[in-house]
């Protein structure tokens, strides 16, 4: 980039390392009350305030249906979620700010007198916070209340750019639907309302720095991308293991499971990040094209018995403490089939990925919380040494640590110090937290700040959303006739799914 005139290339306006202000603006959250905006959603609006990142004219708008009279208890309800759940240190200053932009709409989703104050109060903001009509709604309710809010937004006119006088956009949560086809019912239903390039659905394993990070290990080296294909890689390993249990989800996690939870929507991201092909430049539309084309390409093992296992936790141990099962868990009935625990093998169909079989995991009750994606590459064609020498050695493998010890491993043979040529694996670390000074943002600071950038770079989009379901669909499909295998709480999950590895002559990483 040519320096400007006054020589500092901060001050040019394409230099994108000066950090973009949104427009003044409100963010709505619709179940403002909910456990996603006490522990996600809230914290992240204060951190961002804290880190200099909204407007001045920036407001958080609670719409519930708590009998609250006025703003003020929302703005201590908000405050507690702030000082618990924040990354940043809690600063009076930084609150009172954000404290004079906080606003309380009372309502249900069927009462028409609540979104006509909504639609008063984002009126109102207009001249006392200059929002000028900008407005972003977030829908952090149960999609079975999707249709409701989003005909009241019809109704009332919040959707509407054109009368707003500003823009509107939607962020929805994952899982988008239940299978394809309610996947493509609720993307008709919001696209009645709202334009295609206002609609932001989050996938918060996107919004992870190590996440991104993939996008500047894969394309701004040239070390890794001459090996990153099927001639030099022998598997990938793409694990999410969670040691909590279901805690107080119940209702939606039993609906759920593990596979439309995670398996749908971050481990396939996941996937598609590690095995797209560099897009054509760093942009929203451009990094869909790629992702959509390995989604495309994305096939199920024919034995499904062997390579789609999912299992549910049973009493166990763990961190030294006895934990009960999912069956004894509050609220779960006692035939819950509903798996806690998913593992499936997946190919590639491309050239460069071409029998490269990926093996995705995810679980709940496993022994540690732990995400990663392991690049196991084949075996060196040739070993000139004695086969003792090398009896150590193990695949090359690169390991990107999602959380927590956020960074890569590089795992490769070395020769031991001594007088005999002995090779054993060691490991290169490259550590965030070392390396950089800067903390790691919260998904949900990028994310929301991404919505009030209009930025949707690191929101999958429908169709995306839609060939996903088409992978998950035939799984759940088959899996709805069996039972999931028990296993053991704080165990790495059913014997089934080690035995899936077994049969491939391959081993899950221990994490
Ligand atoms: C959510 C799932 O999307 O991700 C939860 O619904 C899971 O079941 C959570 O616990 C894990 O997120 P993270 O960022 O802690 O890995």
């Amino acid at each position: 980039m040519a320096p400007t005139a006054g020589g500092n290339p901060l001050r040019d306006p394409r230099d994108r390392r000066l950090p973009r202000l949104p427009d003044a603006s409100a963010l709505v959250v619709f179940g403002v009350t909910g456990d996603l905006s006490r522990k996600k959603l809230i914290p992240a609006v204060y951190d961002l305030a804290n880190r200099g990142l909204l407007p001045p004219g920036f407001v958080l708008l609670g719409f519930a249906r708590r009998d609250w009279e006025g703003h003020e208890p929302f703005i201590e309800f908000a405050r507690e979620c702030a000082e618990k759940g924040a990354r940043t240190p809690f600063r009076e200053e930084t609150w009172d700010r954000l404290a004079s932009s906080i606003r309380f709409v009372r309502g249900s989703f069927d009462d028409d007198a609540g979104f006509d104050g909504l639609a008063d109060e984002l009126k109102s903001l207009e001249t006392s916070h200059g929002i000028q009509g900008n407005a972003a709604f977030y829908l952090s309710i149960p999609p079975s209340a999707f249709p409701v809010v989003l005909k009241q937004m019809e109704r009332t006119g919040l959707a509407d750019e054109a009368r707003a006088g500003g823009w509107r956009r939607v962020v929805v949560e994952k899982p988008f639907g239940h299978d394809l086809q309610s996947a493509r019912e609720l993307n008709s239903l919001v696209d009645d309302v709202f334009g295609p390039q206002d609609v932001f659905r989050i996938d918060h394993y996107l919004g992870k720095e190590t996440v991104q990070n993939l996008f500047a290990l894969r394309f701004a080296n040239t070390l890794f991308e001459p090996i990153w294909n099927s001639q030099f890689v022998d598997s990938v390993q793409i694990t999410m293991a969670e040691d909590v249990g279901i805690g107080t989800r119940a209702g939606f996690y039993d609906e759920t499971g593990a596979a439309r939870d995670v398996l749908q929507n971050h481990l396939l991201q996941l996937l598609a990040l590690t095995a797209m092909e560099e897009p054509v430049s760093f942009g929203a539309q451009t990094i869909r094209t790629e992702k959509i084309k390995i989604l495309r390409a994305v096939s199920l093992p024919d034995d499904l018995a062997r390579y789609a296992i999912r299992g549910q936790y049973e009493q166990g141990w763990l961190a030294g403490e006895r934990v009960g099962g999912y069956l004894d868990e509050e609220n779960i009935p006692a035939s819950s089939t509903t798996e806690t625990y998913a593992a499936v093998r997946l190919g590639i169909e491309t050239r460069r990925w071409a029998g490269v079989p990926f093996y995705l995991r995810t679980g709940k009750r496993l022994p540690r919380r732990v995400t990663e994606i392991a690049i196991s590459f084949k075996k060196a064609p040739h070993l000139p040494f004695d086969a003792t020498d090398t009896t150590e050695l193990g695949h090359n493998q690169l390991v990107i640590r999602v959380q927590p010890d956020e960074g890569v491993t590089l795992k490769y043979g070395s020769k031991v110090p001594g007088t005999a040529m002995e090779v054993r694996d060691v490991a290169m670390e490259f550590l965030f937290g070392e390396a950089f000074t800067e903390a790691l943002p919260e998904a949900y600071e990028r994310l929301i700040l991404d919505v009030l950038l209009g930025d949707a770079m690191l929101f999958p989009d429908n169709a995306e959303v839609e060939e996903s379901w088409r992978i998950i669909d035939p799984l759940e499909e088959y899996w709805s006739g069996t039972k999931p295998f028990p296993y053991r709480s704080g165990s790495w999950g059913p014997a089934a799914s080690d035995e899936m590895l077994a049969h491939d002559n391959r081993r899950w990483r221990r994490p």
